[in-house]
């Protein structure tokens, strides 16, 4: 049967996502949450990744080893790099790599050591309907103006309140790393290194990670909190609870119903 795990960076999606599961009920693995049940007509567990690499890829592993999930979809916020990247977008990943992984000079900087490869690929099927199911959202956001998404809980006037005024998706590729970034030096510096980057967050690349090793497809959606510079703090909470976690749960309840047809 198939089941599908939605990963959760942040505490407020996971809790708009509950509030959706039918026939909820939930086991406790290292410390962390698992709740099992269906949206929709689709098969899922949701959890909390917890924050950086390190949990999140323990939370993989846990997913795919104990619930037999067959697909991963990892959500959470994400600072934007590239040109054009703003607050309120949606990221797509394509790639993901490991921004603060340097085993040099024995293996190429960011490249991870053994598996020869710096960028690890999403699942470019589920990735793609991923990206459909955000573009719907984001959507009926700018057609509508009044109650954009399917569940009513996206409203212009809440984007506004963040300035964000005509949001969009990119598809591309997304760092990740054992930082927040939140100086303007550093996410030059990536941006340098990084020029095609679009995004940066602290967990993605690690599950792309575990789902190579498993052989698992996965997707990775981020909202944009930030500019990953000086100011990436500010407001960073209210944008989580107001913004992120409600698009969250938008783009997923879209996704799940397309993954049903
Ligand atoms: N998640 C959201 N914003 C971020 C940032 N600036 N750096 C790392 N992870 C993030």
């Amino acid at each position: 049967m198939s089941r599908i795990a939605i990963v959760s960076a942040m505490a407020e999606e996971l809790q708009g996502l509950q509030d959706h599961l039918a026939n909820a009920r939930s086991q406790r693995r290292a410390g962390r949450q698992f709740w099992l049940g269906r949206l929709g007509e689709i098969d899922v567990v949701l959890v909390l990744s917890g924050i950086g690499k390190v949990a999140a890829a323990t939370t993989a592993t846990i997913l795919t080893t104990e619930f037999q999930v067959d697909r991963i979809v990892f959500t959470g916020a994400a600072g934007g790099l590239g040109a054009g990247v703003e607050v309120g977008d949606i990221v797509v990943a394509e790639h993901l790599v490991q921004h603060d992984m340097d085993a040099s000079p024995l293996f190429p900087r960011y490249q991870v050591p053994l598996y020869g490869i710096s960028r690890f690929p999403v699942d470019a099927a589920l990735s793609m309907q991923v990206r459909a199911a955000a573009q719907a959202v984001l959507a009926k956001i700018d057609g509508a103006g009044t109650t954009p998404s399917p569940t009513g809980v996206l409203k212009r006037e809440q984007l506004a309140e963040f300035g964000i005024a005509h949001p969009r998706v990119h598809s591309g590729l997304i760092l990740s790393g054992d930082r927040f970034v939140s100086g303007a030096d550093e996410s030059r510096a990536l941006r340098a290194a990084f020029p095609e980057a679009l995004a940066v967050e602290m967990e993605g690349a690690a599950v792309a990670q575990i789902c190579h090793d498993f052989g698992l497809p996965f997707a990775v959606l981020r909202t944009v909190s930030d500019r990953a510079n000086d100011s990436a703090h500010v407001d960073f909470g209210r944008f989580i609870a107001d913004i992120a976690s409600r698009y969250t749960v938008a783009v997923v309840l879209e996704l799940i119903a397309d993954l049903r047809d």
